[in-house]
């Protein structure tokens, strides 16, 4: 039940939609990519951007810098209120201002941070991850307006990006503004532009460095060649050890998981091949659903390599390399445990006697949703009403390691993982983009959830 009526709430949203995609464009604008410095003007900016957008949708926010484990100043994080009735539930909105690095802007179709509208999609790094969180945010808080009956909260995060290095602390010291009935993470997205989902789990992620070294120093390679192989040649041996002939990871000790709540749709293979750009040639690597294989399955990516580069290589055997392994978790293993297995059959298999040595990095737990939520319901037929089709549920073969410490900290909350993205969306990658008619329909959801959590 919700006490507003959909055409009510439908004709707010449209109404309001060019502001919301203006607030988006400046948002874009801002350049606030939290890998060149978390405490930056740039970050400061940003965060209070954000703040002031809130404000203008009745939320009471501020900027406030967190402080990091170690003690030094951490993220410019954006918290706030707005109150409806004390005896209503709770909920807190959560979204992160901070975005993803733009390495190559002149791989882009268009100027990464001006937002550009093609073809129903506006494109601009962050205009998705997760400037699209914030714009459902302040889109449905201000198509209810005064008509809010749930005591809202807000968290817009400031290095999400960067593995949230400062959230414990800063949760723990800010208990009483994170302490809610429901809380709704807009950072994922929906099975396409226009199907709607709830994601029902996501993966961990766990990192390390990889050194392989053969020789003390480099050699000629001419003269040595033959018996002694090249730290890079030795350290591909390594990465395609923990494969089989299908590409499917041989690691032990690595769990793999099913889909939660059951399968509803399998992927479609060639719509994620078209979504993914991979060549036409290239097989699908490992076995079971496809689902199963992005969302609750391990992998592993080699996400960087110290090598020569060709431009400037010349005859010699490299004498060592570092190589750096991200590695996905099934949503319900532990990141310590999986990184140890990984760490364990990387050392049991140095090929040809070659040194090899792990430097372990960051973890961050993957994370199942709850399907018998009570708000659970009320988000899907939210949807369902919003969008106009029947929700399908996904996973996510992404993290957001904040969601199981929050859920720690906060038992009782109802976690709901909503958000902007689509398949076409290419977050982190080039040619970023948002479906807005997607966007859209998101905020006449989150405004339909909002005024049924209400009631
Ligand atoms: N929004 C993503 C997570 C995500 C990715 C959700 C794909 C749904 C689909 C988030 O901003 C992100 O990229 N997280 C990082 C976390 C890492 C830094 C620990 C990730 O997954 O790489
Ligand atoms: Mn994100």
């Amino acid at each position: 039940m919700t006490a507003l009526h959909i055409d009510e709430v439908r004709s707010r949203a449209d109404a309001d939609f060019p502001r919301v995609v203006d607030v988006l464009s400046r948002k874009i604008a801002l350049k606030s990519v939290s890998a060149q410095g978390i405490t930056g003007e740039h970050m400061r900016r940003s965060a209070e951007f954000v703040a002031r957008e809130l404000h203008k949708v009745g939320v009471d926010a501020h900027v406030v810098q967190s402080s990091n484990p170690d003690g030094t100043a951490g993220a410019y994080e954006v918290v706030g209120s707005k109150n409806a009735d004390p005896n209503a539930p709770t909920v807190l909105l959560y979204a992160h201002h901070d975005v993803q690095p733009v390495p190559e802007p002149s791989v882009w179709d268009t100027d990464p941070f001006t937002a550009t509208e093609v073809d129903g999609r506006l494109y601009g790094r962050g205009s998705c991850d997760d400037g699209g969180g914030i714009a459902i945010h302040c889109g449905a808080l201000a198509v209810l307006g005064s008509d809010l009956r749930v005591n809202i909260k807000v968290f817009i995060e400031g290095e999400e990006e960067m593995g949230s290095p400062s959230f414990i602390p800063f949760i723990e010291a800010h208990r009483d503004e994170f302490d809610s009935d429901v809380i709704v993470v807009a950072d994922s997205g929906n099975w396409s532009a226009d199907i709607p989902s709830l994601t029902t789990s996501l993966r961990g992620n766990t990192s390390m460095d990889v050194t392989v070294r053969v020789l003390r120093h480099p050699v000629h390679s001419g003269q040595y060649g033959g018996a002694v192989l090249d730290a890079n040649t030795l350290a591909s041996m390594l990465v395609s050890s923990m494969y089989d002939g299908q590409g499917s990871l041989i690691v032990p000790g690595l769990v793999s998981g099913e889909p939660v709540g059951g399968l509803q749709r399998d992927l479609d293979e060639a719509t994620v091949r078209e979504d993914s750009s991979v060549v036409d040639s290239y097989v699908f690597a490992g076995i079971g659903s496809l689902a199963s294989r992005l969302w609750t399955k391990p992998s592993v990516t080699v996400i960087g390599w110290d090598a020569q580069p060709v431009d400037t290589s010349f005859n010699v055997i490299a004498d060592a390399t570092r190589i750096r392994l991200s590695l996905r978790t099934a949503p319900g293993q532990r990141p310590e445990e999986a990184q140890r297995a990984l760490g364990d059959f990387l050392l049991a298999h140095a090929p040809h006697g070659a040194e090899v040595t792990l430097t372990p990095l960051e973890n961050g737990m993957g994370w199942a949703m709850n399907p018998d939520a009570e708000a659970t319901k009320d988000a899907l037929e939210a949807m369902k009403q919003a969008f106009g089709v029947e929700p399908i549920n996904k996973g996510e073969g992404g993290s957001i390691p904040f969601i199981p410490e929050l859920q720690r900290l906060f038992p009782k909350a109802q976690v709901l993982v909503t958000g902007p993205e689509d398949p076409k969306s290419n977050a982190h990658s080039p040619n970023e983009s948002i479906s807005l008619s997607g966007l859209r329909n998101n905020i006449v959801a989150e405004a339909l959830l909002l005024d049924k959590l209400g009631c």
